[in-house]
């Protein structure tokens, strides 16, 4: 009796001093804890921002986590809850809490091996941001953000292969999501209503969508930020039901038209950016008449494969353009110029220096072709030589000093 005592006191003293030397919270302008068992030992209710882990943490030292983690309940003052490399597996019902008993609005995820986001793993939560960036996360569970009140929620650097209806839609994460970032994931697929209608801005950077159905932005009357570039889209879907959009990025795409009519009635939009695909129809630009607006919108077509533009009047009137890096005419680019002076085209400052100061070529002397008609004419240049100049100009992006790309609003 007296020695099984004894022995459990060595053991109290062994856990409890090797657990000192080893890891333990300490604050400082955050609380920080070296590892998720550190939070069972202290007393937790007034703390308020939490980071547990760190980048460079053990792999191998993974836990699988559930509700008793964290006990939300515990942590009567918590804002902000950073979790770095500490978690191989979620289990239902693990980040929890009924409104009245969190304060939490910020919830990071980092760096942990998560793979899949089950049934509940958050569920009843209101946040201002979910963070999950960089987990591995390969499948979402329709359900996993069971009744939650999330603002934003940031996915990027997973290995999601697509969005699945129902996920993020006001069925179970109710209709208050107003921003979702999947930058960098290996999306192909978004199905149909997938998104909420609540979103205002949607990011799909870096994946790998070739094809976009009209239906999937159906519902999404308040988008405002639509941004797709280093994507692998062959053209931009309806866009006419954007009708609070103010900025599009498909740039690095392999955009090779689009029906610059529809942008017409995008009354709120800043920024068209189409930089780096394969637009060459002479006449894409012909039919757009987009109402003069402050602050200006503006519209890049740098590196693209234009040799020139057949427009209206008033195709570009008062609108700020970005044209450099095309394989240009050289005497339709001259008449280009003209027109836009003649009818109030603004340049884009950077734009400009590259187009004037001569240490970059902006132009082919093709010799035949007609400035005003849409059928291209080079018979003394190949497309290999055209490409060959492209490639050239693309090294040239970053020489004189200033960034091509529109300023974002
Ligand atoms: C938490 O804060 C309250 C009020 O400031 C204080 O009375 C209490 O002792 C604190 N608890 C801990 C564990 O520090
Ligand atoms: C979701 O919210 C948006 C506005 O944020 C609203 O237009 C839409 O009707 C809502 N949808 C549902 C199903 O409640
Ligand atoms: C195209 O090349 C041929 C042979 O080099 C030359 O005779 C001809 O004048 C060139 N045509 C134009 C329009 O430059």
């Amino acid at each position: 009796m007296c020695t099984s005592n004894l022995y459990k006191l060595i053991f109290l003293v062994y856990v409890l001093f090797s657990g000192e030397i080893k890891c333990g919270c300490r604050h400082s302008y955050l609380t920080f804890c070296d590892d998720l068992t550190d939070l069972n030992r202290h007393n937790v209710e007034n703390w308020t921002e939490l980071v547990v882990g760190k980048e460079d943490g053990d792999i191998s030292q993974l836990h699988s986590v559930d509700y008793d983690t964290f006990s939300f309940d515990k942590f009567e003052r918590l804002t902000t809850l950073i979790v770095v490399r500490q978690i191989k597996d979620i289990k239902t019902y693990t980040f929890t809490a009924e409104p009245e008993e969190t304060k939490l609005e910020y919830l990071k995820l980092y760096g942990n091996v998560i793979k899949r986001l089950r049934f509940t793993t958050f569920d009843n939560l209101m946040l201002r941001k979910l963070s999950l960036v960089n987990n591995e996360i390969e499948y979402i569970h329709k359900e996993a953000f069971y009744n939650c009140e999330i603002r934003v929620i940031d996915l990027s650097q997973n290995k999601l292969e697509m969005i699945e209806a129902g996920v993020f839609t006001e069925d179970f994460l109710g209709n208050f999501t107003k921003e979702l970032i999947f930058r960098n994931n290996k999306i192909e697929t978004i199905e149909a209503n997938s998104l909420p209608s609540s979103l205002e801005i949607l990011n799909l950077d870096y994946n790998n969508i070739k094809n976009l159905n009209y239906n999937v932005f159906e519902n999404l009357r308040h988008l405002q930020e639509f941004s797709i570039s280093y994507n692998k889209i062959q053209s931009l879907p309806g866009v006419k039901q954007f009708g609070e959009i103010r900025v599009i990025d498909a740039s690095h795409n392999r955009i090779v038209g689009i029906n610059a009519a529809e942008f017409n009635e995008l009354t709120q939009l800043e920024v068209l950016d189409l930089s780096h695909n394969r637009i060459s129809y002479p006449l894409t630009f012909n039919k757009f008449n987009f109402p003069e607006r402050h602050p200006s919108l503006q519209i890049s077509l740098a590196f693209n494969k234009l040799t020139h533009l057949i427009l209206e009047d008033d195709s570009f009137r008062h609108h700020i353009v970005i044209l450099y890096g095309n394989p240009w005419d050289c005497k339709c680019w001259a008449i280009m110029e003209k027109f836009m002076i003649d009818n109030k085209v603004k340049r884009n400052q950077c734009d400009m220096q590259y187009f004037g100061t001569g240490q970059v070529p902006y132009c082919i002397n093709y010799a035949c072709n007609d400035c005003t008609q849409s059928k291209v004419k080079h018979p003394n240049f190949t497309n290999t030589d055209i490409e060959r100049f492209s490639e050239l100009i693309k090294k040239t992006e970053g020489n004189v000093g200033c960034n091509l790309k529109p300023r974002r609003p």
